[in-house]
């Protein structure tokens, strides 16, 4: 009989986790979007290098909420969590293709949740994968539905936007203050990771402040403003930066910020349906597009 030991992570298990989060994703984007577009990838290169970083910095910064399952000495499965200003935040979730529906993904979610046991607030985002969805509800959180827009972006349409600037790290009180109002809780320490990884883009006007964290094909990875009009013109300065020819895809738009969804429309991307937010104690927040895993 197979034993199963749920533990804290460790440094030295980041490579692991890194192979068992690619694989159980990439079987859940195999189910959920060949019907949408042909080719769901493994994570390339570049983005496991990214989410390893990302997964170094959280076991500095939430060791208690870090946690993996091994199945007689092999690690199969993890949970990674952080705290941040009374938010309780899921970064990743896993358990490797046939050891799922066994109760692993229970003790490793139970275990992450009791790392954030003071927090009044939990956010996630989850995919549509239906045992994720059924822990998620179950643990108390609300699915709100996310859309996905992709495709390439109509140069011929691109609006003149105005002062909008280049960040940096002395932006990231800024930034906290534009995070406690949209989403109740700053990113902090994240902003570490972020800088690291994607470009900058800020917005400070007398009329409303924001900034966007912008990936390499032009997606606002992580936007957040202070009303509406700024932020649909940072997420028009970061479209507008995707290579012409290619394609870009703007991740995590809830229902209630339609105002993305209008832009992504108006530059003529598709409009798809891709997993949910699951909220506790909070509603979407507004106007956001929240990272996948730094929420
Ligand atoms: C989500 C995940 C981590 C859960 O781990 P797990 O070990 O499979 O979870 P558990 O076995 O504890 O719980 C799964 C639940 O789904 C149920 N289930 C199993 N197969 C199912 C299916 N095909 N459809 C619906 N429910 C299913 C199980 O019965 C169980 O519910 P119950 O305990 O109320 O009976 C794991 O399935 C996984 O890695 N999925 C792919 C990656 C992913 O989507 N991760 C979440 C990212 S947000």
């Amino acid at each position: 009989m197979s034993q199963v030991v749920v533990r804290p992570a460790r440094e030295d298990d980041v490579p692991a986790m890194a192979e068992v989060t690619a694989r159980a994703y990439h079987q859940v984007d195999l189910a959920t979007y060949q019907r949408s577009w042909p080719d769901p990838v493994l994570r390339p290169p570049q983005r496991h290098g990214h989410w390893m970083a990302r997964t170094r910095h959280v076991l500095g910064t939430d060791p208690r909420g870090c946690w993996v399952a091994e199945v007689d000495g092999e690690l199969v499965g993890c949970s990674l969590s952080r705290v941040r200003e009374l938010m309780w935040i899921l970064s990743s979730f896993a358990v490797l293709p046939g050891h799922q529906g066994q109760g692993i993904g229970t003790q490793l979610l139970g275990a992450a949740l009791h790392h954030g046991r003071g927090c009044l607030r939990g956010m996630l985002a989850s995919s549509a994968d239906p045992r994720a969805v059924r822990r998620y509800r179950q643990a108390g959180f609300s699915l709100h539905p996310q859309l996905l827009l992709r495709g390439e972006v109509d140069r011929t349409l691109l609006p003149v936007v105005e002062r909008v600037r280049e960040g940096s790290a002395s932006d990231v009180d800024l930034m906290d203050s534009v995070d406690r109002r949209t989403r109740g809780a700053a990113h902090g320490p994240d902003h570490e990771p972020l800088l690291a990884q994607f470009r900058l883009v800020v917005c400070d006007r007398s009329t409303g402040s924001g900034y966007a964290y912008v990936g390499d094909n032009g997606s606002p990875v992580l936007l957040a403003a202070t009303n509406r009009r700024t932020a649909t013109d940072l997420m028009w300065e970061a479209i507008a930066s995707s290579p012409p020819g290619g394609g870009v895809e703007v991740h995590h738009v809830t229902a209630a910020n339609e105002w993305a969804i209008d832009v992504g429309l108006a530059a003529r991307l598709e409009v798809h349906q891709s997993g949910y937010l699951a909220l506790r104690h909070m509603t979407p927040p507004v106007p956001y597009l929240h990272h996948g895993s730094l929420l």
